[in-house]
């Protein structure tokens, strides 16, 4: 079963999920709420019993908000939570079937994929170790080839009588595979026999791989058996000869099949889809060129939203029971300028907050990646101490919001460019040209370097 497969993640209740999210994103609850919700009714339609199982449909989500306040970071770190196939698209980046483009069952494709590299790491993590003792005797056979044996049965008769020669070749062996075990030849120069089906794609891709892969047909494995398998010598260390063989030993020990199985299964019951950019291919402006095209890709969407057969390399895939979860700004456009079947598929809506001051405090302090950490660990590398004092930190709230005011409102985004302002000349003097290795950020010295850009509104246009 795929839950023991993949057991190292979990199955979190709602608030788990959210209380996981709040480590990165601050604020914007009712949306990590909805994605908790949505996350945990998958774990609970797999627990429904009979007829009724098929019959729940996922609930896909359409966040909305300004742009800057987190939706593509929750999607990110969603993925990371969610112990499912998961992929994250842009709209934007889908055209009409029969352009020249990604159309949009790609993404269902790109869902296969994902959750077969998935499903075939998990399980060579598993075979992991026989992988690794099988490369290793492959190796010691290149080192001290085993003697063959010698006829022993005529020549012993009775008992067992040994050859001087092959006990010699044994012992050897030994040390060596001991020695090989303890990593002592790891830097020596071996020469190893690889399998390489690379010989094989210059051919493919003259037939044109993108072609073939929008098709759903897999042609390394369709002519796969008709191709000679080549082998090639190549030399390299010991390392990384291990690594190598022991790679393709745990490809003989896997049920590619199974695993293939496995992993559309998956996709079918617990694929996530997070769509970024929806608003992009909403109507808004009337009548100029590129319309229609944006009208096609939500036509071509509505089928796998709602639930069809999609053709991939894997076999056929529905997606039934996959939830989507759609993200855009819509500040041209509107929810409502979505074609009306798509909106009707998209039933719950969840809309996220412009950021004010005191929550660029908190995304610039709390966050396992806040920026004020990312900062003060590069500059740690170079052996300087940063530090920023609790004023300091609110006056870079105070100036990002006000920036983002006076000039456009890109949401936290705006921290990035005020620190990276704020931090320009230190990060270019360290580590050599600084007058102490160790930096106290102030508020006063914050006024100092960012006042003046501030005040100036054509100043701040370029530079915040
Ligand atoms: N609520 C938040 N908490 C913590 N960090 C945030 C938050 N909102 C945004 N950020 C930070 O700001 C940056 C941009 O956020 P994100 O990519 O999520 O924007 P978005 O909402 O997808 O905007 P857009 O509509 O432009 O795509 C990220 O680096 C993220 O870390
Ligand atoms: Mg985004």
């Amino acid at each position: 079963m795929a839950k023991k497969l993949l057991a190292g993640g979990k199955d979190f209740t709602p608030r788990e999920i959210v209380a996981e999210l709040d480590k990165y994103i601050i604020g914007q609850n009712d949306a990590k709420k909805a994605v908790g919700i949505a996350l945990r009714n998958r774990w609970r339609r797999r627990n429904v019993t009979g007829p009724l199982r098929e019959e729940i449909m996922p609930n896909n989500i359409l966040l909305i908000g300004p742009t800057g306040v987190g939706k593509t970071e929750i999607a990110r770190r969603l993925a990371r939570l969610a112990n499912a196939p998961f992929v994250k698209v842009e709209a934007s980046k889908f055209t009409e079937v029969g352009y020249v483009g990604r159309d949009v069952e790609s993404m269902i494709r790109d869902l296969v994929d994902s959750s077969v590299a998935q499903i075939r790491a998990a399980k060579v993590a598993e075979v992991r170790e026989r992988a690794e003792e099988l490369a290793l005797q492959r190796i010691l056979d290149v080192l001290v080839p085993p003697l063959k044996k010698k006829k022993h049965v005529e020549a012993n008769g009775g008992g067992e009588k040994e050859d001087p020669e092959e006990t010699t070749n044994e012992r050897t062996r030994v040390k060596f595979l001991q020695a090989l075990r303890e990593g002592k030849l790891d830097d020596k120069i071996i020469e190893v026999e690889l399998h390489n089906p690379m010989e094989n794609l210059p051919m493919m891709q003259i037939m044109g791989p993108m072609a073939m892969d929008d098709l759903g047909i897999n042609l390394q494995e369709m002519l796969g058996p008709m191709m000679p398998h080549k082998t090639k010598k190549r030399k390299m260390t010991i390392a990384k000869a291990r690594e190598a063989l022991a790679l393709e030993e745990s490809d003989k020990l896997i049920d590619n099949e199974a695993a293939v199985r496995e992993a559309v299964e998956r996709v079918e019951n617990y694929g996530i889809v997070f769509i970024d950019e929806i608003d992009k291919i909403a109507g808004g402006g009337h009548g100029n060129g590129p319309d229609v095209s944006r009208e096609g890709v939500q036509r071509d969407l509505l089928p796998i939203v709602e639930g069809t057969n999609v053709m991939t390399k894997h076999g056929m895939v529905k997606s039934d029971h996959i939830l989507f979860i759609a993200s855009g700004a819509f500040h041209v456009s509107k929810p409502s300028d979505l074609i009306p079947e798509l909106q009707g598929r998209f039933p719950i809506r969840v809309e996220l907050k412009s950021l004010t001051k005191d929550d660029f405090v908190k995304i610039l302090t709390i966050p396992e990646n806040a920026l004020i950490r990312q900062y003060t660990a590069m500059l740690e590398a170079d052996g300087v101490t940063l530090e920023f004092a609790p004023d300091s930190i609110l006056e870079i709230a105070n100036i990002a919001a006000q920036v983002n005011e006076q000039v456009e409102n890109i949401g936290a985004r705006r921290l990035h460019t005020v620190l990276s302002t704020l931090l320009e000349d230190i990060l270019f003097d360290a580590p050599n040209d600084l007058k102490s290795k160790s930096i106290k950020i102030t508020r006063e010295l914050v006024k100092k370097k960012l006042s003046s850009i501030v005040r100036d509104q054509d100043l701040s246009r370029y530079i915040l």
